[in-house]
């Protein structure tokens, strides 16, 4: 607990302030175990999660990121419906049973499905009479096609395969495979079409074994929330949500707190909420039964909290704070904020995290909804902090509380990071350092390496040690820079 007066207050920490301690291992990286929590109810497959920023998570980066095992919180830097139709494309983007069909009946004309096949880009159609399958359009039954006046009963496959809505995943593919075919349509006890799967979704699948997915076989996603917004929590949730982030710059607000406790009577789904950065807000939130705690304050690069404000708590003491707390009650913490390289990982996670949620490490990659730059004949993409004037005033968010009068007070600056190619490429490097951190502290598993961790304090010469020093830097390896921007 930091006691207010200042002849008590206690040293905090922050990554560059420590290192781990090399122990006895038999742990090699490649066979370590990455798998991790976000809440108390959604596991992740590797510890990564994306900032709700504007210039970070919207739908590509969920997308990506789910399908390599983590997760994205999309940003609600814009009005609901728009936050809303980013999570439902999330959703739909690999659901393994199609539900919302584009169908066409028997005498539509194949001009008019072939319009809706082209403006939906799909390669086919069922056909169907009083909601029973009568037959089905794919682009084998029009390729040879001459004129397109026809109906699609003229042209359509009548002998359909079908299987039933109970199928699982290997039945549909064995049932495909047999029959040479790469739509299988489903249909309930009484002929009525329920669904589709496609070939192409579930070989899909297997490209990514990573993959987080709901029980539906579709892709994890969260969304944010302002703090006292129920109405779009609930839209979320309705949307199809995994997980929801009550997102404000502090956590500890009691009247966040209450509003949380609504918030946990109306949502089914997992709760995150945040930012925190003492054990006594952690023991406060948990009390309004949220699943996740979202720990970090001002530690973030484009934050200007800590220096507008006075107010912060430097990230390692705050994660081991929160973290020491969450554990008693079985909650996984996210360190959030601050991260610059992947060893900032292995000790966020050393230090108690279950995950770390990054910012400035993705807002560089295709994915990220960031402009892209050129500055000097290199690439950039903008990123800015969600407090800051750009993002406050040309957006939804309260998150740093825009005064009436159009004037603002900003905690954040806007700026640019280095352009850096497929998400997947940088999440490979960061995953990789952290495999790595594993086997230098021979811990098999994330939970291991909490147990095993041993921090050692260093000092400033310590940290120019660490960084390559006495050499001109030639290239930049792709998971190290030290360009200090
Ligand atoms: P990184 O270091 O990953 O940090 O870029 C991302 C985190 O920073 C927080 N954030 C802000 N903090 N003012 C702040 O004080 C801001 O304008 C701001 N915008 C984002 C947030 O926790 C994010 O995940």
């Amino acid at each position: 607990m930091f006691l207010t007066k200042l002849e008590d207050a206690k040293m905090g920490y922050t990554y560059d302030d420590v290192l781990l301690v090399p122990g006895p291992s038999r742990v090699e990286p490649i066979g370590v175990n990455v798998e991790s929590s976000l809440t108390r109810h959604i596991k992740l497959n590797i510890p990564v999660v994306s900032s709700p920023m504007d210039t970070v998570s919207e739908s590509e980066m969920a997308i990506a990121l789910a399908r390599l095992g983590g997760i994205g919180i999309i940003h609600r830097n814009n009005k609901k419906e728009v936050q809303v139709e980013m999570i439902k494309r999330v959703k739909r983007e690999e659901a393994l049973i199609i539900k919302d069909l584009y169908t066409v009946s028997p005498d539509t004309s194949i001009h008019d499905a072939i319009k809706l096949m082209r403006e939906k880009r799909i390669a086919g159609l069922p056909v169907i009479l009083d909601n029973k399958l009568v037959g089905i359009l794919t682009n084998r039954d029009i390729r040879f096609l001459k004129g397109n006046a026809q109906k699609v009963m003229d042209v359509m496959t009548k002998q359909v395969i079908t299987g039933n809505i109970n199928l699982s995943m290997e039945q549909a593919l064995d049932i495909m495979n047999q029959k040479k075919i790469e739509k299988l349509p489903l249909v309930d006890g009484s002929g009525n079409l329920v669904g589709l799967i496609t070939a192409k979704d579930i070989l899909k699948r297997e490209q990514d074994p990573l993959a987080v997915r709901d029980e539906e076989g579709k892709l994890l996603v969260g969304g944010a929330i302002g703090a006292f917004d129920l109405e779009r929590a609930k839209a979320l949730q309705d949307a199809g949500a995994d997980v929801i982030v009550v997102d404000s710059a502090h956590g500890h607000n009691l009247n966040l707190i209450d509003s949380v406790k609504k918030l946990r009577k109306v949502i089914d789904i997992d709760i995150i909420a945040g930012n925190i950065a003492t054990s006594q807000a952690a023991e406060d939130l948990i009390s309004a039964e949220v699943d996740g705690l979202r720990t970090g304050v001002g530690p973030g690069s484009i934050c200007t909290t800590r220096i507008v404000a006075g107010i912060g708590v430097p990230q390692l003491t705050a994660v081991a704070q929160v973290a020491e707390m969450a554990e008693r009650h079985g909650i996984p913490v996210i360190a959030d904020g601050g991260i610059r390289y992947s060893g900032d990982i292995v000790k966020a996670i050393a230090a108690g995290a279950s995950s770390v949620m990054l910012g400035s490490l993705l807002a560089g990659t295709d994915e990220a909804p960031g402009t892209e730059i050129n500055i000097s004949g290199r690439r950039y993409k903008t990123y800015r902090g969600m407090g800051s004037l750009g993002a406050v005033m040309g957006g939804e968010s309260d998150r740093y509380g825009k005064l009436g009068s159009g004037k603002f007070v900003p905690e954040g600056v806007e700026g640019a990071v280095p352009y850096k190619g497929k998400v997947a490429d940088t999440v490979f490097q960061l995953i990789g350092g952290v495999k790595s951190g594993m086997g230098y502290t021979g811990s098999p598993t994330i939970a291991k390496l909490r147990e095993n961790a041993r921090f050692v304090i260093v000092t400033q010469a310590g940290i120019m040690e660490s960084h390559p020093h006495n050499v001109m830097l030639l290239s930049e390896p792709p998971n190290y820079t030290n360009r200090n921007f």
